[in-house]
């Protein structure tokens, strides 16, 4: 989603901009700009397209000026066209915002605007709100910024510059995050801490309905009306080599070798062996209240959600509880059976999705306990929830999300078995899991040991249309997850189903053109997973098998066989997924595909 970055002190600020907006290309996003205020005036520029049309815009002569304010835009409202780009300006074109997030009534100010004789020059939201700010000033950009947020509805994290106030900027939010970069005489603002980690690792996280005042020689905080606010000064723990590809050709590569190390780090504190049980003092949850627990519903986007999935057989299998799993776009819309014995566990990489986030705030409304999955620290979910557990999987920059996925799955682990020992699990079991649990960042590294198999498989369906995954049990989420990977940064369509449905609908797509996935661990249902790869291989499909034997019986079935390690049924799909995320890169660069940022999709989806 759109990146936003601001600095203010002494050294030039365009160069900062330029090189804080590169930092936020992971989000996604389609046309970028710059505005910097010095002697001469306020100075904008802004293209459409990739950070390097901006840059060559600026061909090397960038604007002069210590304080200044950048933007990358994923369209919303208006086309990602030059016009359309932030920074805008007001009518007089002193002031200059950049903003993420939607005012939703902007028709009506723009409206009035226009009758006491504004003009406009593109189609967006945030062009009406400098306007008004403009229309509101007078003498002050901090009240007039105020005022103006006072009159407008909807979501925004934004700053504000102006000529009239040279080394002021001024920034709010309200549903869209922001934070202020606290360096040495000079500070920062920005939509996440990327861009900062180079100057500072100290951030102010703003919350909803704050402003911000940044000059040369200080910061202060305050709500719209005129109260101040005393915030902590917080540590950013990750380092600038994390947010670096560091000698991969991307971050994703980069993200789903990294996976022994950040699901060790997911797990690490949390495994007593001696109790065969898990300590998850984050949760905030006594035994007693989690005893009490009748239902857990799982709420959470995309891979999240596919995750969330595993968690329901996990749950369901070890603890015995009912686990329902919704879209968080759905459930905050669906007047949810929720109350006080239900546990929601919201699941999110980010921490700032914005659908996840509504389902939080609904299920909170409804009395429910909320507890969050989140890998970003300090991210508006992981501060809203009533407790959780930080992934610490490190950053992900990838727009695909892959190591966030399997320290989901480990984190969803350590819950699990939690509630199961409280209930009906041995401590036998208890301590077979945990052994299972220690063993997988080994097991992972064996698979990605073996990533050139996978690399010289893929090139074998690089100009496949189409692709069909099938697996039963709590690998059904894992060919959802599959095809998710394949379809988003290879845009190859590719659909997951469990296995056993593809006798009601899909066989019909079955030709010698269809590569079919089978993930097909050896677990209960093991055999009937072969009976549908008998079937596939009747109609001439292809079969790609990812079994824990390549034995007689799968060679004469499947047209290639990938091995992964034997582990607790439960926790097989921590394996299965690294092959199919190999399979979905390798494809995708094979196509010439923009692997970390595919097109139309952002990292980070803070708009409905
Ligand atoms: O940050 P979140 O985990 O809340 O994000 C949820 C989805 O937007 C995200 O998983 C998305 O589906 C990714 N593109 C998947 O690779």
């Amino acid at each position: 989603m759109c990146g936003i970055v601001g600095y203010t002190g002494p050294r030039q600020a365009a160069s900062l901009l330029i090189e804080g907006l590169r930092r936020l290309e992971y989000r996604g996003y389609d046309s970028a700009g710059i505005a910097v205020v010095n002697g001469r005036g306020l100075e904008v520029m802004k293209a459409a397209g990739k950070l390097s049309a901006l840059e060559q815009q600026l061909a090397g002569k960038l604007p002069q000026g210590t304080v200044g304010i950048g933007h990358t835009r994923w369209a919303t409202h208006g086309a990602p066209t030059t016009p359309n780009a932030h920074p805008h300006t007001d009518q007089s074109g002193d002031i200059a915002v950049i903003h993420n997030g939607i005012i939703e009534n902007a028709g009506a100010i723009r409206k009035m605007l226009e009758a006491r004789g504004h003009t406009f020059t593109s189609e967006t939201d945030t062009e009406v709100l400098v306007h008004l700010v403009g229309e509101l000033y007078d003498g002050s950009l901090e009240e007039a910024v105020a005022a103006a947020l006072r009159d407008v509805d909807g979501a925004y994290g934004l700053a504000f510059i102006s000529e009239r106030e040279p080394g002021v900027i001024v920034a709010a939010r309200k549903g869209s995050p922001l934070l202020v970069g606290v360096g040495e005489d000079e500070y920062f603002i920005a939509s996440d801490a990327s861009p900062l980690l180079e100057h500072t690792r100290s951030v102010v996280y703003l919350d909803d309905g704050e402003m911000a005042i940044l000059t040369p020689d200080g910061y202060r905080i305050r709500n719209l009306e005129t109260t101040q606010i005393d915030k902590p000064v917080n540590q950013i723990e990750w380092d600038l080599a994390t947010i670096e590809r560091g000698g991969y050709s991307h971050f994703m590569l980069k993200e789903i070798c990294e996976q022994r190390e950040s699901v060790t780090n997911t797990l690490r504190g949390h495994l007593l062996e001696e109790e065969g049980t898990s300590r998850v003092t984050g949760l905030n949850l006594s035994d007693e209240q989690l005893k009490r627990i009748e239902r857990i519903v799982i709420t959470a986007c995309g891979t999240s959600w596919h995750a969330g999935l595993i968690g329901e057989y996990m749950l369901e299998e070890m603890a015995r509880i009912p686990v329902e799993v919704e879209y968080a776009s759905e459930f905050r819309y669906r007047n949810p059976v929720v109350d006080e014995r239900t546990l929601v566990i919201a699941i999110s990489q980010s921490g700032e999705t914005a659908d996840t986030l509504a389902a939080v705030r609904e299920a909170k409304l409804r009395g429910a306990r909320t507890i969050g999955l989140v890998n970003v620290v300090g991210s508006t979910i992981a501060r809203e929830v009533d407790g959780g557990i930080y992934l610490h999987a490190g950053p992900e920059v990838g727009v695909a999300s892959t190591k966030a996925f399997t320290s989901q799955v480990a984190a969803l682990a350590l819950v699990s078995l939690r509630i199961a020992r409280l209930r009906n699990l041995s401590i036998l079991q208890g301590r077979d899991f945990i052994q299972h649990l220690q063993a997988l960042p080994d097991k992972i590294q064996q698979i990605l040991n073996r990533s050139d198999e996978i690399e010289q498989l893929a090139e074998r369906f690089v100009r496949a249309s189409n692709a069909l995954y099938l697996g039963r049990g709590v690998n059904f989420p894992v060919a959802l997850e599959g095809a998710l990977k394949l379809k988003e940064i290879s845009y190859i369509h590719a659909e997951g189903y469990p296995a056993a449905e593809m006798k009601h609908g899909p066989i019909a797509l079955i030709d010698e053109m269809m590569p079919v996935v089978f993930i097909a661990p050896k677990d209960a249902v093991y055999q009937k997973i072969l009976s549908n790869m008998e079937e596939v291989k009747a109609r001439g499909g292809k079969v790609i098998a990812l079994v824990n034997e390549c034995d007689a019986q799968v060679d004469r079935l499947a047209d290639a066989c990938i091995e992964i390690p034997e582990t607790h049924e439960l926790l097989s799909p921590m394996l299965t997924i690294i092959p199919l995320q190999l399979f979905s890169y390798y494809v995708a660069v094979r196509r010439g595909c923009n692997v970390d940022q595919p097109r139309n999709l952002a990292k980070s989806v803070t708009v409905e």
